[in-house]
């Protein structure tokens, strides 16, 4: 494969489904013979894993929430994302702007304007050529979460916090064109990887 990799992200709000679809869509891409690194955010370099401990650990302001998830993000980009896409590796991100948006914008209140003034300064250049919104009811998304393990500082929310995180996750797949797919995550995995299978031939 030549040229410059793809780049596909991951989203959705917690209990949502959406990792345990990432490595078998690696798999996947790997059989059609692409170079492919999976990845997430906030993390994939260790001072942005570092902040991720603080991010989903710590007390702190929606604003430092927010600076905190793009000072990872640069670091990721820098060392990772970037090199591997401009030698023709595909990256799989789980999680990526979006995230910031749905939860600090839409979940703690950040005006988006100012998400977006982030965005503009650390990737102007770049966003993802395929988004997979993994979309749930939140109030499904917290019976699967509490079968899962211990709660996270997000994790902790309230429903409502989910309700808005969904509303600004849908809103901006509506305002942000041709690379977002919405999957409905009450669908079957089987349904949900034919899906991914015929959709990876359109980019
Ligand atoms: P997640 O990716 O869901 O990992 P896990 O499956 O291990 O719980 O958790 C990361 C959390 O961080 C998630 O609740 C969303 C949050 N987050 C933000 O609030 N802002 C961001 O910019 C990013 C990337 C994540």
């Amino acid at each position: 494969m030549t040229g410059r990799g793809r780049f596909v992200t991951f989203e959705g709000i917690d209990g949502a489904g959406k990792s345990s679809h990432i490595e078998w869509f690696a798999d996947l891409l790997r059989k059609q013979g692409h170079r492919v690194s999976v990845t997430r955010e906030p993390g994939g370099t260790e001072l942005a894993e570092a902040i991720r401990e603080w991010l989903l650990s710590r007390p702190m302001s929606m604003r430092t929430e927010a600076l905190l998830a793009f000072a990872a993000r640069q670091d990721h980009l820098e060392r990772v994302i970037r090199p591997a896409l401009d030698s023709g590796v595909w990256v799989i991100c789980d999680r990526f702007t979006d995230s910031t948006i749905a939860y600090q914008g839409g979940g703690r209140g950040i005006a988006l304007a100012d998400i977006e003034t982030l965005e503009r300064w650390v990737h102007p250049d770049l966003q993802p050529d395929r988004t997979y919104l993994f979309d749930l009811d939140p109030s499904i998304a917290a019976e699967r979460r509490r079968s899962a393990r211990a709660a996270d500082r997000f994790e902790a929310e309230q429903q409502a916090f989910f309700v808005r995180v969904r509303e600004a996750y849908l809103a901006r797949a509506a305002s942000s064109g041709a690379r977002f797919r919405t999957i409905d995550s009450e669908k079957s995995i089987e349904d949900i990887r034919k899906i991914l299978e015929v959709d990876v031939l359109n980019y």
